[in-house]
């Protein structure tokens, strides 16, 4: 047998030395966790909290309404706005971030709202296709030119796309075509709409004044 190959007796020992290590280490370390657990507390916001399976009041608003629900700590804003609000305007095409059917907008930003947890809008603004029309209760600009450029055909994943694409203007986005194309390569139309989403977001940025 070779040095480098040591005897049974050698490899026992070894591992009495790894246990006795690991023992230790794990003292220290959990002597370090609770030292610094007082500090952690002090320091922590308020947080919601929740048992698995219990439900927690989250309060935000949605469309300039005030809302307060129950809802369960893993469920996605989307499901919350589709099956608790009411609000079925934000589509669920993939469910996991890829397809964009589920934008909406929290604080004036475009988020997928299957991957939003819907308490972490707690305290926020909300904004979803059904509360994009003007006060007078006209269309918004963006949903005029999808109109206007036929920019759908079955209309899935026209709601996600008008608040990515009114996202794309506010934000600074939309000044090409590859600029648009760019910005809402998020946004997936199985249609192919493509050309007249473009067309139409170019048209809209000019009426939102945009660009
Ligand atoms: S449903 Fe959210 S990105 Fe597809
Ligand atoms: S219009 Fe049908 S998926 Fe886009």
């Amino acid at each position: 047998m070779s040095e480098q190959d040591p005897s049974p007796r050698d490899r026992s020992n070894d591992l009495a030395i790894s246990r006795r290590d690991a023992l230790r280490i794990s003292a220290a370390a959990t002597g370090a966790s609770l030292a610094g657990f007082g500090k952690t507390m002090a320091a922590a916001q308020p947080m919601p909290v929740a048992l698995p399976g219990m439900s927690l009041t989250v309060h935000f608003q949605v469309n300039g309404n005030h809302i307060e629900t129950l809802v369960d700590p893993r469920a996605s804003l989307l499901d919350v706005l589709r099956e608790q609000l009411a609000l079925t305007g934000a589509k669920k095409g993939c469910d996991h971030g890829q397809c964009g059917a589920c934008t909406v907008h929290v604080d004036g930003r475009r988020v997928a709202s299957c991957l939003t947890l819907a308490a972490k809008v707690e305290g926020r603004q909300v904004l979803t296709i059904e509360g994009l029309s003007l006060e007078d209760g006209s269309l918004h600009p963006m949903q005029q030119a999808f109109i206007d450029h036929d920019a759908l055909q079955c209309g899935y994943c026209t709601p996600g796309q008008i608040m990515a694409a009114v996202a794309c203007v506010q934000e600074g986005h939309a000044s090409s075509d590859a600029e648009i194309r760019e910005y809402m390569s998020g946004n997936i139309c199985r249609c192919g709409a493509y050309v007249g989403i473009v067309a139409a977001i170019r048209d809209a940025a000019v009426t939102m004044g945009g660009d």
